[in-house]
């Protein structure tokens, strides 16, 4: 924290210098921003609470500028050494931006959001409510919004197949009651989504 009134400035902070490779990343995130926004207003979260959700939503994937295009973009699935890399951009992320200025509540939803509601997700290995809700929140927007997208090696998933991958990830992956509002929210903005794809 460098300022002193630091959620004003650092809620309206971005980060400079993004290059054109970043672009397919930053959709994702406004996307996952928008879902991760829904669901956190019909879970009844309030103003404040939600305003950070949508910013961490929006810079989530930030430490993957870290790795590069020909990582974050590689038309192929990743080998386990790739993977190990990957698997850093939580972290990463979070350290830009608390140097960003941002609130730490932010940088921690950042930090947790490819934790797991079973403590098999990579960062802290956190589990049920250790894990920031914000993170949860976003989590599963990030996995709706990533399958149902396509990418270079896989085409993206019909609605109702993503919706079958998350109901099987029910107390593994998330929370289960969040999954079932995640259920109801999405299937509303399926359409959109759909036309977007
Ligand atoms: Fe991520």
């Amino acid at each position: 924290m460098h300022s002193a009134s630091p959620h004003v400035v650092t809620l309206t902070a971005r980060p400079t210098r993004i290059p054109p490779w970043y672009a397919e990343v930053e959709e994702h995130s406004e996307r996952v921003a928008s879902l991760a926004d829904r669901l956190a207003q019909y879970y009844g979260l309030g103003h404040e609470q939600r305003q950070l959700i949508v910013w961490a939503a929006r810079w989530h994937d930030y430490g993957k500028l870290a790795l590069g295009p020909g990582l974050v973009n590689a038309p192929r699935p990743l080998s386990n050494a790739e993977w190990a890399l990957m698997r850093r951009h939580p972290r990463i992320g979070a350290t830009y931006c608390q140097r960003m200025g941002a609130p730490m509540a932010a940088v921690r939803i950042i930090d947790a959001h490819h934790e797991r509601w079973d403590g098999r997700g990579y960062g802290e290995g956190l589990a049920r409510y250790a894990i920031p809700l914000g993170a949860q929140i976003i989590a599963l927007a990030d996995v709706f919004d990533a399958v149902t997208t396509d990418r270079p090696y896989r085409r993206a998933l019909s609605v109702g197949a993503a919706f079958d991958l998350l109901r099987s990830e029910r107390e593994h992956a998330f929370h289960p009651d969040l999954l079932d509002l995640a259920l109801n929210i999405f299937s509303m903005s399926a359409p959109r989504l759909c036309a977007m794809a």
